[in-house]
């Protein structure tokens, strides 16, 4: 497949450029009046329309993208899609003045997620994830992490594991899986953390390595939630069984979390919403990548994570959508890259490099998506006709994505 005319091919990093951090974000290259040929699924070439070979131009499968942009695909390091049932009653509880920590104290939150998983079938667990992953997949997204953490017991989290080894199956895009047992602590154990503690270590990590369900392991390092030294416990075990970390840290305190995540020489810390100092120069020094999930604030209510503040002390900083039934209810990319300039005031270079190249280095990736390069995968989108890139998170809430293409073919979903 051919595509010429492109009136900006977008995020046409080195390929050597695996990650970029503080000031280079704001550096996407972008090539004007471009063709892209993609083969067997994969990126093949590209350059500018009067150096396009001629014998290129008679392909029969070319499609202009006059006053179009091309963009690699979305990547979305922070998920968790798989769950049973969404919980739009909390949504309404919480206009009502609730707060997310007084929802999860009456029994709601997470721990009402996972009553309901429990009794959902993989099969049913299937579909539903199914649907939100191909609306994902509309909205320009091409990879994805997806984490577990709804079960909460060895038999759940498995399910919810082995739902997302279908999805990786059904779906041909990068997928990641994440081990999330230390989401909340399950009600058997309320009194008994350490009996928690050591189910996941002692039974659950063995099976989820011994069959490979999982990549990376994540805790929900949080007060109220699970410690800096109970994060430390689980972190050490997941080492053993070879899953680097990728945690939930500062989402609602400076919880220790994002040091005790770069001690693990943690993949990403997310969340990130509570800085102080502290926080940034640990991430000034380390390869963890900071990443920020804007909508989860927007949805919350709750403050917006400190972009420019990683930014201007050289951390890699990501975006994600943290699609959840609790505290993020949507998987649209595009509504985080407006975010990212609106609320964490990113410029749009800033913030489609965070989720794109930095959203694919958030889950090892970047050598396979995340910008164009030749050999990468032709995960890609192709926008409306608009007059500029500013134009894409400028117009939020509307998609301006018109044409989606992943492995090399058009993707109708
Ligand atoms: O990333 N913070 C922890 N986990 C999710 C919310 C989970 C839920 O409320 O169901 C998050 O925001
Ligand atoms: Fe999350």
């Amino acid at each position: 497949m051919l595509i010429t005319n492109i009136k900006g091919l977008v995020g046409v990093h080195p390929k050597e450029k695996l990650v970029l951090r503080g000031s280079e974000m704001a550096n996407l290259p972008v090539l004007e009046n471009a063709w892209l040929l993609l083969e067997d699924g994969l990126i093949k070439d590209f350059g500018t329309m009067d150096t396009a070979p001629s014998s290129l131009l008679h392909l029969s499968s070319t499609i202009d993208a006059s006053g179009r942009f091309v963009c690699p695909s979305w990547c979305d390091s922070h998920t968790h899609i798989v769950f049973a049932a969404p919980r739009e009653e909390e949504f309404v509880m919480k206009i009502a003045g609730k707060t997310y920590e007084d929802i999860a104290a009456a029994g709601g939150g997470i721990l009402n997620s996972a009553r309901k998983l429990e009794l959902a079938t993989e099969d049913e667990l299937f579909e539903s994830a199914r649907l939100r992953l191909k609306d994902m997949l509309k909205q320009g997204t091409g990879a994805v992490e997806i984490k577990s953490g709804y079960g909460l017991t060895v038999e759940s989290e498995l399910k919810m594991l082995r739902v997302i080894k279908r999805l990786k199956t059904a779906f041909n895009i990068p997928i990641k899986a994440t081990l999330l047992a230390a989401h909340a602590y399950p009600t058997a154990y309320k009194n008994d953390h350490q009996g928690y503690i050591n189910l996941i270590i002692d039974e659950l990590l063995p099976i989820v390595a011994q069959e490979h369900l999982a990549d990376y392991m994540d805790a929900f390092c949080e007060k109220g939630f699970f410690s800096v030294e109970e994060t430390d416990q689980l972190l050490t075990a997941a080492a053993k069984h070879g899953l680097k970390p990728k945690i939930h840290a500062n989402q609602l305190s400076v919880s220790g979390g994002v040091q005790i995540g770069v001690k693990h020489h943690a993949v990403s810390v997310d969340h990130l919403e509570e800085t102080d100092e502290a926080v940034l120069n640990t991430l000034a020094n380390a390869d963890t990548i900071a990443t920020l999930l804007p909508s989860c604030s927007f949805y919350l209510n709750i403050p917006f994570a400190n972009a420019r503040g990683l930014l201007n002390a050289n951390a890699p900083v990501a975006l994600a959508t943290d699609y959840n039934p609790g505290s993020t209810p949507s998987g649209n990319m595009n509504f985080v890259v407006s975010l990212g300039c609106i609320k964490l005031k990113m410029l749009p270079e800033e913030a489609i490099n965070a989720t794109t190249l930095n959203g694919a280095a958030a889950m090892e990736l970047s050598n396979e998506v995340g910008s164009i390069a030749i050999g990468k995968k032709a995960n890609i989108f192709i926008t409306r006709a608009i007059p500029s890139l500013a134009f894409l998170p400028y117009s939020f809430g509307q998609s301006q994505i018109e044409t989606v293409i992943l492995n090399g073919e058009i993707y109708n979903g």
